[in-house]
């Protein structure tokens, strides 16, 4: 062995030295590509109309379901922290099968833009194109006639979708994120929008959205989960061809989407990465979802990880695949925890 050791001095070994770069920790920092901005984060909120000032969500430690009052005293606290902005989820008071809530100008969403409006009219405001929370079946558009392999009916819902999106951009919404997988969305909503004098809103569409189990705890907190079958006849297949996440985000900037979304992010930051090189100039969004975040509480709260380590290392690992914009739950608690 020392003989070999000495032969490899000899040869000048090892005159490349990678650790070099990590002793000092401002030379770490000096190399640094990623380095985590709060502005380039979205937090989610969900909004009830209920009575109730807020409705702990019990698989989601840290976050609510909030009053319209309880919205207030949020807000108040998220405009100081420097967060990119709010999307909103909500869950109105009552379902039925077209989910009528999501399109009135009285609904709980348009009701909760403006009273952010009213409060922090700076704060980006972001709101979600959906129908499932509102719909008493838990789809995310009008059903569909076909029956089991075709749960939502696309052209029918695109129209939803106009009404839905021109009603919040009405309410002060500064952009809009449809999140359903209908086929056109983007253009539905672009149109509608046009024609309504929003030429100005942004369009931050869910191009490439997963059929995932991801989403679990979300379900709980948006009252969202379908009541019968499941999303799989219009989100993704995790198991597809990653090239199909660049069919969908193709056709949704033909359509006329500002920025593009890849979701979940974790379990997808090859999809991440491959969005971001096939289309370097737009806007990459990943959203960070709800079990990605449950789980790390879950194996924190039992002493098997350091929930502020393992939250930061994430987010890094999300932008360092190729997102610009990570929608986080961990956002207001990552932000006092950089401030630390
Ligand atoms: C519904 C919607 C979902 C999420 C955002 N919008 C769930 C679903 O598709 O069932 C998931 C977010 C999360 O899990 O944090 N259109
Ligand atoms: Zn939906």
């Amino acid at each position: 062995r020392r003989l070999i050791i000495e032969r490899c001095r000899a040869a000048g070994f090892p005159t490349v030295r990678m650790r070099r770069l990590r002793y000092h920790p401002a030379i770490r920092q000096l190399v640094q590509t990623v380095r985590l901005d709060p502005g380039r984060w979205i937090l989610p909120l969900f909004v009830h109309a209920r009575s109730e000032h807020r409705v702990p969500i019990s698989s989601m430690p840290g976050h609510d379901q909030l009053s319209l009052d309880a919205l207030r005293e949020e807000i108040e606290e998220v405009r100081r922290l420097g967060l990119g902005g709010v999307l909103l989820f909500g869950i109105p008071d009552h379902k039925d099968p077209l989910g009528s809530d999501a399109t009135s100008e009285q609904g709980i969403i348009c009701r909760a833009i403006r009273v952010i409006k009213e409060i922090a009219p700076e704060l980006l405001v972001i709101t979600d194109e959906c129908f499932c929370e509102y719909t008493s079946h838990g789809h995310c558009g009008a059903l569909g006639k076909a029956g089991a392999h075709d749960t939502v009916d696309n052209d029918q819902t695109l129209r939803m979708l106009g009404w839905q999106a021109v009603a919040h951009a009405r309410a002060g919404a500064d952009m809009v994120a449809p999140s359903g997988m209908m086929d056109g969305m983007v253009g539905a909503i672009r149109q509608a929008l046009d024609q309504a004098g929003f030429t100005h809103v942004p369009i931050m569409s869910y191009s490439a959205k997963y059929a995932s189990a991801f989403y679990g705890p979300f379900r709980e907190a948006a009252e969202s989960a379908p009541q019968f079958g499941d999303r799989r006849s219009y989100q993704m297949d995790p198991a597809a061809a990653a090239e199909q996440a660049l069919r969908e985000v193709e056709l949704d900037l033909a359509e006329g989407a500002d920025i593009v979304m890849v979701k979940p992010a974790t379990s997808y930051l090859d999809i991440i990465r491959l969005v971001k090189e096939r289309f370097p100039g737009v806007p990459v969004a990943a959203y960070n979802v709800s079990g990605e975040y449950s789980m790390v509480w879950a194996a924190a709260e039992k002493g098997w990880l350091d929930l502020q380590r393992v939250a930061l290392e994430m987010l890094t690992a999300i932008h360092r695949a190729g997102a610009d914009i990570i929608i986080t739950y961990w956002a207001k608690q990552a932000v006092k925890w950089l401030k630390q």
